[in-house]
């Protein structure tokens, strides 16, 4: 039997506006924004994957159908590659869904918040724990290690509780995060005992800001269910958390690696530059361009 605590599926909850890149996402999502060669959405699904996962259901709204072409055949694309004999396209093309990979779609009919899209995937996900990847939040593990995802769903498989992602934000920030208090409980994990979303530093409770990375137990489609709407007249997610603690024990997981906010101007320009820098292709010849540059 398998074991109730595998992590088997990740919601990726990609319907909101993204206004903070309009114009770039007037039309088209933010989500395919390209960090050097790869969308932001494909980042993530990959995290996912290395992570064990293979159901990924994505909560798509208006203008995000190139997301859902992005993870079907693309068959005139590939006829070309191969009538051309260009097969390390082709490759390249066919890896973005591997054979054991599935796809599933659905949408959030308005931005009601990330709560609200959390619950929109609970009719494909069911009763078991899934993973929440926010794809504009780019997330790396240490180099040679393993992602954050794979990180988390590892621990959950010992202790079966849900896990948020954190990393301590500076204090001048906190207003950007949903920021926890815990107790340390052994390695990387806190007992979470407060959550409160964007706190102003004079009242923020602490300095662990929540990344775009959870394991949750499906507990939590109740408290969404049942919560009323919060800041902004959005149904949040950081709210029924803290009405699952209620029930259940909720850990924070301070995890190894590092975080792009590729929903902001500044977080997406860093980790262009930083993964370019990397880039086996073209990382040497971008690091002797930035030398040049008199800065
Ligand atoms: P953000 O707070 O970054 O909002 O949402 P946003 O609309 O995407 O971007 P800005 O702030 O207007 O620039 C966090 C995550 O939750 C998803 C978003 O797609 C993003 O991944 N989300 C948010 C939804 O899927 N639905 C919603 O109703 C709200």
């Amino acid at each position: 039997m398998t074991n109730p605590n595998r992590v088997r599926k990740a919601v990726f909850p990609v319907a909101g506006l993204g206004t903070r890149f309009l114009p770039a996402t007037k039309a088209s999502p933010k989500e395919m924004l390209p960090v050097v060669d790869k969308p932001l959405i494909q980042y993530a699904v990959e995290e996912a994957y290395e992570a064990g996962i293979r159901d990924m259901i994505f909560v798509t709204g208006r203008s995000k159908r190139a997301i859902e072409d992005h993870f079907d055949t693309a068959y005139e694309l590939e006829n070309e590659l191969e009538r051309a004999g260009k097969q390390a396209m082709l490759d390249l093309v066919r890896a973005v869904v591997p054979a054991d990979m599935n796809c599933l779609f659905v949408r959030q009919p308005r931005s009601l918040g990330l709560g609200h899209a959390v619950l929109c995937a609970e009719p494909l996900v069911g009763n078991e724990p899934f993973a929440v990847i926010l794809a504009d939040d780019l997330m790396t593990g240490l180099p040679g290690g393993p992602g954050v995802m794979a990180q988390m769903t590892a621990a959950f498989l010992k202790q079966g509780r849900s896990l948020l992602a954190v990393q301590e934000v500076p204090l001048e920030h906190t207003k950007r995060y949903g920021i926890v208090k815990g107790e340390p409980a052994g390695g990387p994990l806190l007992r979470v005992d407060e959550i409160v979303e964007k706190p102003a530093p004079e009242v923020a409770p602490s300095r662990m800001g929540v990344a775009g990375r959870y394991v949750l137990t499906p507990r939590i489609f109740d408290e969404i269910r049942s919560q009323p709407k919060g800041v902004g007249g959005e149904i949040q997610l950081t709210d029924a958390i803290e009405r699952l603690m209620q029930h259940e024990t909720v850990y924070a997981y301070q995890y190894s690696g590092k975080r792009y906010d590729c929903g902001s101007k500044e977080g997406f320009l860093q980790a262009t530059v930083e993964l370019a820098l990397q880039h086996p292709e073209v990382g040497a010849s971008f690091r002797a361009y930035l030398q040049t540059l008199d800065i």
